[in-house]
């Protein structure tokens, strides 16, 4: 089974991602870092550090074996990236993390 997961590097996409990697499933992650970017530029940081999205890939593959692949982008803006990248790997399910949901501007 494969599960798409957008905003799978913030505080509920990333524990979601780990949890269904390490029952079996495919995970493919899309997240466009900009909770990342907000923390930097309000220069606040986690009460526990949380390391860039890269070492966080790396160091569960090493743990467990298990790939999680993911994409940077923006799901609001570059339609035709996630409707190409739904294409091509064909989820069985998707989740989408709240804080990446788009939403209308004012
Ligand atoms: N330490 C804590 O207690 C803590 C930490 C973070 C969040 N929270 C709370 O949990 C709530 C839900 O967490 P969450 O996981 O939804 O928030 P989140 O901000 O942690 O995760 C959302 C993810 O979506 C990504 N994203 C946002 N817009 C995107 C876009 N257009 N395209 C691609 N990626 C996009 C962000 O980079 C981020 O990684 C938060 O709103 C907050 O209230 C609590």
């Amino acid at each position: 089974m494969h599960v798409l997961i957008l905003g799978g590097d913030g505080f509920c996409g990333w524990p979601t991602a780990l949890h269904l990697s390490s029952r079996g499933w495919d995970v493919t992650i899309v997240d466009n870092l900009s909770r990342r970017n907000i923390d930097n530029e309000l220069e606040a940081e986690s009460l526990t550090p949380i390391r860039p999205a890269g070492q966080r890939l790396a160091a569960w593959q090493e743990l467990t074996g298990r790939e999680i692949a993911f994409h940077r982008f923006d799901v609001a803006e570059n339609y035709h990236r996630l409707l190409t990248l739904l294409s091509e790997t064909k989820p069985d399910a998707s989740c989408i993390s709240p804080s990446s949901a788009p939403r209308p501007t004012p």
